[in-house]
């Protein structure tokens, strides 16, 4: 069974040996568990408040408000509170551009920016509870316009700058936003991403926007409508020095991001602002031991939860000095990072076993040509890591010094849920393992009547009591979150991965057990790709499926019945393909296209997805009793089975 192979032991100064949990960490968890009010009050104290709460938790399953009644400012826990102390010229943030630029801005710079920026939106009538839609390139006015937001009460969402034109379309119809900010564009591998033109395809089916500010980045020339469109230099120019933080409510919705889920259109999670913000203080601290001399470089995108939480949110809420990267990986060569690293110092690194998989393919020659030496410190996320990219990374980057934390949570959670927490005790590792979860949080592995399984044996993982990173519900669609969350095993959250516990106690995280793939440790829906293709012209039905991928964890491939009247041909796969990544992005790029004639279904006409993955990845069916026509599988199967000859011929 996969697990066993996890399970092998790292051989290392940091592998586990079972006495783990104990100490601090067992303490903490006992009082978290026994007495989780007085624990999360504790925890909250260590933010400033306007006002503080009159009431902890307020728990009507399944909604959960954290700190009713408490005041506060996210912007104001991130930028002003270093700027009253002798933070005010530690640096917060090192940018670096893809073609080599560099920015330093120190919390005192930032505060300026961000207050400046504030002004802006305020100018543009934006006021508390306003959506705001940010499309934008990994530059640091995309955490400056994030602060802003959050100054004035303003509801952000970020959608990655990789997303097609269509995603921006759906998410801001969604959320009805009155502005959007974006850039002229963003660099990638040397090229420009033309953001401004993008939006611009769109902005007929955006009716709730009033207003585009635009960030000057790479100079082309972009259409600027009179009245709509504004350069946010000539905004800065206009622009107060002070703006007050609004004293928001513990529960006002600091962001809305969407993430994809089993069916349908990609899910709109809006997340507190006091109780995320007390999970993620909390969380970073014990998970990455966060210092005052640390410098932090989470590789995350911005568009996605981590890029919120782990580049934004929780490392500026401690003063960190955090490093951002505008650019590819491997570009202009394979060492790019490991030059950043060298280059300002990192000491904690936070990144995904894809990019770990992709450097290991690369060759320890790369990392060997810099001094890494200031690491102390790394992080996983985002997907399962094998041992095998484990121990590379561990070898290979860490020096075989610095512990790995592999941190489970999603864009639900809002922060870090299981992971090794250094930072409250050092902690006994296994490759593979996520380890425990963090002191409040109480998981289970169940089976799917919800009883917890013995060691050793694969189950649901659940959470058993509502977190303060808590997302607060789906935007617009209550009955989804029920539905999609809280209705296999009431009462509590359902994480939709497949877990199971060892008989040490650790966590192994084995992937989704739903239907949402993951790309590179990117969440992909089945609905939104399979609606990119069914509405070709050509195709009659189609269905999504998945199969291992050395590299990016899993990869999609994609199975058609076309319409009675059409031929497969190699320029209609081309098409699809194209179809799906103007509809969604590169990311979602189908690796491969077969043509059947038919896909196998469940009696009550579900697509088994579970047989298109084995038939992929060209292992055994399994139980196929369910099925209406199993025809059908033999039928995949031998249009896999053609094709991969074709394919080796
Ligand atoms: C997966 C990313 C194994 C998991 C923060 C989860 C992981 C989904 C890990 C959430 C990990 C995340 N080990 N699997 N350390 N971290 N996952 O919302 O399937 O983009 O449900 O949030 O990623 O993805 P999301």
């Amino acid at each position: 069974m996969a697990h066993k192979d996890k399970q092998e032991k790292a051989g290392t100064p940091h592998a586990g040996s079972g006495i783990w949990p104990a100490g601090r960490y067992m303490d903490m968890r006992r009082r978290s568990l026994q007495d989780p009010e007085g624990f999360w009050s504790e925890q909250a104290r260590k933010l400033d408040w306007y006002k503080t709460w009159d009431q902890v938790l307020d728990w009507d399953p399944p909604y959960a408000k954290w700190f009713v009644g408490g005041r506060l400012n996210a912007c104001y826990q991130c930028v002003d509170r270093h700027v009253r102390s002798w933070r005010k010229s530690k640096v917060a943030l090192y940018w670096e551009g893809e073609s080599g630029e560099e920015r330093v801005l120190s919390y005192s710079t930032l505060f300026r920016e961000v207050n400046q920026f504030a002004s802006a939106l305020k100018s543009m009538g934006i006021e508390t509870g306003d959506r705001i839609a940010l499309y934008l390139p990994m530059i640091p006015e995309v955490i400056v316009a994030m602060l802003a937001c959050a100054r004035i009460g303003a509801v952000h969402t970020v959608i990655f700058s990789g997303f097609s034109a269509y995603a921006v379309a759906d998410r801001v119809q969604d959320t009805g936003a009155k502005l959007i900010i974006t850039a002229d564009g963003g660099y990638r591998r040397g090229k420009t991403i033309p953001l401004k033109k993008n939006i611009e395809e769109v902005i007929d089916q955006c009716s709730s926007v009033e207003n585009i500010i635009v960030v000057k980045r790479t100079g082309e020339q972009v259409p600027m409508k009179e009245g709509r469109d504004h350069w946010l230099s000539d905004l800065m120019k206009n622009a107060d020095m002070w703006v007050e933080p609004e004293a928001v409510e513990a529960t006002h919705p600091l962001y809305i991001l969407y993430t994809s889920g089993t069916t349908g259109k990609p899910k709109g999670i809006v997340h507190s602002t006091g109780g995320y913000m007390v999970f993620n203080h909390s969380g970073y601290q014990w998970v990455f031991n966060i210092q005052e001399q640390s410098i932090y470089w989470c590789t995350a995108d911005i568009g996605w939860v981590t890029g919120h939480s782990q580049v934004v949110y929780a490392p500026l809420s401690h003063g960190a000095a955090v490093v951002i990267y505008e650019g590819a990986p491997d570009y202009p060569e394979v060492d790019r990072w490991w030059d950043i690293v060298e280059k300002y110092g990192v000491s904690i690194l936070y990144t995904s076993p894809t990019a770990i998989r992709t450097f290991m393919r690369y060759g320890e020659k790369w990392p060997q040509k810099h001094d890494l030496s200031s690491l102390e410190l790394l992080g996983s996320v985002g997907e399962p890591i094998n041992p095998k990219a484990w121990h590379w990374y561990y070898t290979h980057i860490g020096g075989e010094r610095c512990p790995i934390v592999d941190t489970w949570w999603q864009t639900e959670t809002g922060g870090i849920m299981i992971s090794p927490t250094p930072g409250i005790d050092p902690v006994p590792l296994k490759p593979g393992s996520v380890c425990f979860p963090l002191p409040g949080i109480d998981t289970a592995v169940v089976d799917n009547e919800g009883k917890e399984v013995e060691a050793g044996t694969r189950g649901e993982l659940i959470i058993k009591r509502p977190w303060p990173g808590m997302l607060m519900n789906i935007y617009n669609d209550p009955d989804r979150y029920q539905a999609t969350y809280w209705s296999q095993f009431p009462g509590y959250y359902d994480a939709g991965d497949f877990a199971m516990r060892d008989e040490d106690g650790y966590m192994w995280v084995m992937g989704r057990s739903d239907e949402v793939l993951k790309v590179a440790g990117h969440r992909l829906g089945t609905a939104e790709v399979e609606d990119a293709v069914v509405a070709h012209p050509a195709v009659a039905e189609a269905a999504v499926s998945s199969k291992a991928h050395e590299e990016k964890g899993e990869s999609l491939v994609l199975f058609v019945i076309l319409k009675k009247s059409e031929a497969p041909s190699d320029t209609l796969k081309e098409e699809l393909v194209k179809r799906v990544r103007e509809a969604i992005g590169p990311i979602a790029t189908p690796e491969d296209v077969y043509f059947v004639n038919s896909l196998p279904k469940t009696r009550s006409g579900k697509i088994m997805r579970r047989v298109l993955k084995a038939v992929a990845s060209g292992e055994e069916v399994g139980d196929v009793s369910t099925l209406e026509n199993e025809a059908s599988v033999d039928e995949v199967k031998k249009a896999y089975e053609s094709l991969t000859q074709e394919a080796e011929a």
